[in-house]
């Protein structure tokens, strides 16, 4: 069954501890966690400290994305405060498989990230090594845009890929995500699905989940 990784990029930040317990009991397989810091992208969020909190009160792995300039040098923080998974973009880093190796190093799972303009081609020699690949399908930045519907043709390439050559990695989608466009990322084949507002924009959680789970 397809996964799904909540972010709480939109909720109420002054509420995070009954955020994420209602996100627990609603079934959440991962918490996602939208780094930025207004130079990959133009807005601000989070930092280590904050997910070193989240880990405090949740045993829900959670999924860091960095949406950073530079992600090599934070990697240790992100990892140390607690990131089961740290997902860095393909566009920030100069020697990807150097980036994720770093982040192997720490003893937790590494992805990466193509934005809806950079090709799968951009990261086929890192596809071997990486545990799950995240295709962004907005542009990365904020949350509550619309779905942009050929990034899917990427998830599909992937997946014949993945098929192909024997590789394990997980495909995870992210943005634009509700029970309207789940069905055309499942069928393309993601097996994580990022979602924000169709979640955090609802009172009840485990419901919106279950339908997203296609339960
Ligand atoms: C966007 C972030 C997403 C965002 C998704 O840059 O990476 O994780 O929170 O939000 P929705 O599901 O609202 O598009
Ligand atoms: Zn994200």
């Amino acid at each position: 069954m397809v996964k799904i990784a909540p972010s709480i990029l939109k909720a109420d930040f002054m509420k995070m501890e009954k955020t994420i317990r209602k996100l627990e009991k609603g079934g959440s397989d991962y918490i996602h966690l939208d780094i930025m810091d207004g130079s990959f992208v133009d807005a601000i969020t989070i930092g280590p400290k904050i997910v070193g909190d989240i880990k405090m009160i949740t045993r829900v792995p959670l999924d860091v994305h960095l949406m950073i300039v530079n992600p090599d040098k934070h990697i240790e923080a992100f990892a140390d405060a607690g990131a089961d998974n740290i997902t860095i973009h393909a566009e920030a880093v100069s020697d990807i498989k150097k980036s994720l190796e770093a982040i192997k190093n720490k003893g937790i799972k590494c992805a990466v990230s193509i934005k809806p303009n950079t090709p799968v081609e951009s990261i086929e020699n890192v596809l071997e090594v990486v545990d799950m690949v995240l295709i962004m399908t907005v542009e990365p930045g904020k949350g509550g845009q619309a779905l942009i519907e050929d990034t899917l043709d990427k998830v599909a390439a992937l997946k014949k890929i993945r098929a192909e050559k024997k590789y394990s990695f997980m495909i995870e989608v992210d943005g634009g995500i509700s029970i309207e466009t789940r069905d055309a990322a499942v069928l393309a084949g993601a097996d994580v699905l990022v979602v924000g507002n169709a979640i955090t924009s609802q009172k009840n959680y485990k419901k919106v989940i279950k339908q997203l789970k296609g339960i």
